[in-house]
């Protein structure tokens, strides 16, 4: 019999092989009308929900008048739109914006204007973080070894330091920060002195290494030696940004403000678009012309797609929603962690980016595929695979969480 799936390449893994043919809010729905509740959001893109009315019309709009304008020979409107509308959205002095098309491309650029910026070469990056698939990115990213898995070697001057990510190491929030802390000047000590390290490239809360907010403290720490020792500070925030954490980026819950924004998923409701934000002064330091792309900057329809999901992140308080609901969400997993503290071992987040973690991967893959059965999608993350990452849309309601908690409650009892 031959698979439907036949000329896809088997590169990619599936959580599923639902076909979706239409999606609204937070559901998906397949041809036969059977619908799922999306909890993964697209690996956390669709910010506004599936085909939110509002993107698809400016979508639309934007596909009838110009759909490229190559941002090397004419500069497409919605280019500056998107900048302007940034630049309110993110604290000073971020205030100049580059785009380009995924995440990956996005953490590249970041590194290539930090490496010119300083004139320095190294950078540093945290235990589990995931940054991307392209060669400079996967030599950033040590979250699973999937990621790596015969590709190396991989291009060097990427150092490695600890994540503060206290529920691993056993350790309260502080000793863990004071321990990371610790290993980092052993790093700069011992491997990357500050004279050699451009930047400082870490997830304010570590993603696909296991959703893992990380201290303030931390964070604080980090802006304090970048700024003592000439550092840049850059903010991975592809998967945190856009409002998913409750406030617009996660940076802001510890009151730091980076060097240099990375951002992506959210930014565009699906459509293909990523970005880094950085001062004028700091922008100015990337020499015209060493880099670019044929895309970033040119498709006006995702240019136009990422200003109208910031119309409705404002229109409709979803960034506020992201907190509420988040909050509501981490009470309801607490109470289901109280009744099975047996398997599950933790509960944490920031918004709507809240993980709970399992004793092991195989107790995750059997609730994960409880849920599935109750045509709720989530995805797992975390080195071991034991972490379930909860990353709906930002419309999701006080209904919609309370549905979700019910069927995991129900998938937790049945493997507890
Ligand atoms: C924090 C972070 N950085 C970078 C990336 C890479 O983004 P992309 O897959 O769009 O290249 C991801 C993707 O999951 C991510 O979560």
């Amino acid at each position: 019999m031959t698979s439907p799936l036949q000329h896809l390449s088997p590169v990619w893994t599936h959580l599923t092989e639902i076909q979706p043919v239409r999606g609204e809010g937070i559901y998906l729905y397949d041809e036969a009308g059977n619908r799922y509740m999306d909890f993964t959001s697209g690996i956390g893109v669709v910010s506004t929900g599936h085909s939110h009315p509002k993107v698809v019309q400016a979508i639309q709009e934007q596909a009838a008048k110009l759909i490229f304008g190559q941002m090397n020979i004419v500069i497409p409107p919605p280019a500056v739109q998107l900048a302007e509308a940034l630049n309110a959205v993110t604290p000073e002095p971020i205030d100049t914006f580059f785009f380009s098309n995924s995440g990956a491309e996005a953490v590249e650029a970041s590194v290539k204007l930090a490496r010119q910026a300083t004139g320095k070469r190294n950078i540093i990056v945290f235990q589990g973080s995931f940054h991307g698939r392209t060669a400079q990115t996967m030599a950033m990213t040590t979250s699973k070894y999937i990621y790596r898995h015969n590709y190396q070697p991989l291009p060097a001057g990427v150092f490695v330091a600890p994540y503060p990510y206290a529920y691993y190491y056993g350790w309260d929030e502080e000793t863990t920060t004071a321990f990371c802390l610790k290993q980092l000047d052993h790093l700069l000590h011992g491997q990357t002195p500050p004279d050699e390290t451009a930047a400082f490239v870490i997830e304010p809360v570590l993603g696909e290494g296991g959703y893992v907010p990380a201290p303030a403290g931390f964070l604080q720490a980090l802006r304090r030696l970048a700024d003592e020792h000439g550092i840049l500070l850059i903010a991975d925030e592809v998967q945190s940004g856009f409002g998913r954490t409750g406030k617009f980026w996660a940076f802001e819950h510890a009151g730091v403000v980076p060097d240099i924004v990375v951002m992506a998923k959210g930014m565009g409701s699906g459509m293909p678009i990523s970005g880094i934000g950085a001062s004028r002064a700091l922008m100015e330091k990337w020499e015209p012309g060493t880099h670019g792309g044929t895309y970033g900057g040119g498709a006006a329809v995702s240019l136009a797609a990422a200003v109208a999901t910031l119309g409705v992140l404002q229109e409709e308080g979803l960034v506020e929603n992201a907190a509420a609901r988040g909050a509501q969400l981490l009470d309801g997993l607490k109470a289901i962690q109280a009744k099975y503290a047996n398997v599950i071992g933790d509960v944490r987040g920031q918004g709507l980016m809240v993980a709970t973690e399992f004793a092991d991967a195989a107790t995750a893959k059997a609730v994960q595929r409880a849920c599935l059965e109750e045509n709720l999608l989530v995805l797992t993350c975390g080195t071991y695979g034991n972490v379930f990452r909860w990353i709906p849309p930002l419309v999701v309601n006080a209904e919609e969480i309370v549905a979700a908690l019910a069927i995991f409650d129900r998938a937790v009892a049945s493997v507890a």
